[in-house]
């Protein structure tokens, strides 16, 4: 960041925890690694200790794009049983290391690859940090055909859920599936919302990690690194 007492911006404050998550990397293994603006940053940061670590297993198509185009080698996510550390940013985080996600439409992968991590990092500027989750449109992926019953379903409990579009279509993410925003909800028990809404018939994933919850939140301030442990 540069030497200067003017607010640091959104952007910078993306680098500065994406380079703090270095930290995290533990040298010889292979790290996890997310999706979204904050976690570009940290992949770029990584590139520097790229001849320490074997490698990566990654949550996106763009991810790995970006990876691979650093020269940091990826690994796929049946090929690793488990990893010490996955990095990833999120939408909103509560003070319990609760989270939205799935903005950047990469929800499905970024909860599997948590699964099989044994510490979830969020990086995160502190806009992102709320006292309960909500005010972010919920991602939901869903199966196409379960569409208007589940935008009625949500309807159910308040929300007001939009397919998210793409250049005028339904965007397809990289597992051939379209997204839900839901606006409009509080969730005050994600891990009974998380609960609640895996199961509905044509639900792949629904963007609360509450399951799969951050153990450590690196936050970035305009005074610097808070690290939040849950
Ligand atoms: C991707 O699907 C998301 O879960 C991202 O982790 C989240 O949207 C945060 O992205 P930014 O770092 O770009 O804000």
């Amino acid at each position: 960041m540069a030497q200067s007492h003017a607010t640091p911006s959104q952007d910078e404050l993306k680098t500065l925890v994406g380079r703090a998550a270095l930290q995290y990397v533990l040298p010889g293994e292979i790290v996890g690694v997310g999706t979204g603006s904050t976690v570009n940053k940290f992949i770029d940061a990584l590139a520097a200790m790229k001849g320490q670590i074997k490698g990566a297993v990654s949550s996106s198509l763009a991810s790995t794009e970006r990876l691979l185009a650093l020269g940091i080698p990826v690994f796929d996510t049946n090929e690793v049983a488990e990893l010490s550390v996955y990095i990833d940013g999120a939408d909103e985080i509560d003070g319990q290391g609760n989270m939205i996600k799935g903005g950047g439409a990469a929800l499905t992968r970024e909860k599997i690859v948590a699964a099989q991590s044994r510490q979830f990092v969020c990086i995160v500027d502190q806009s992102k940090l709320v006292q309960t989750l909500g005010k972010f449109p919920l991602p939901v992926e869903i199966i196409p055909m379960a569409a208007r019953r589940l935008m009625r379903q949500f309807a159910a409990m308040g929300g007001q859920a939009q397919l998210r579009l793409r250049d005028g279509q339904p965007l397809l993410t990289d597992n051939g599936q379209n997204i839900l925003d839901v606006r409009g909800l509080q969730i005050s028990d994600p891990l009974a919302f998380e609960s609640l809404v895996s199961q509905w018939p044509g639900v792949v994933t629904v963007g609360v990690f509450a399951f799969q919850r951050a153990q450590v939140c690196l936050l970035g301030t305009a005074n610097g690194v808070r690290t939040l442990t849950f």
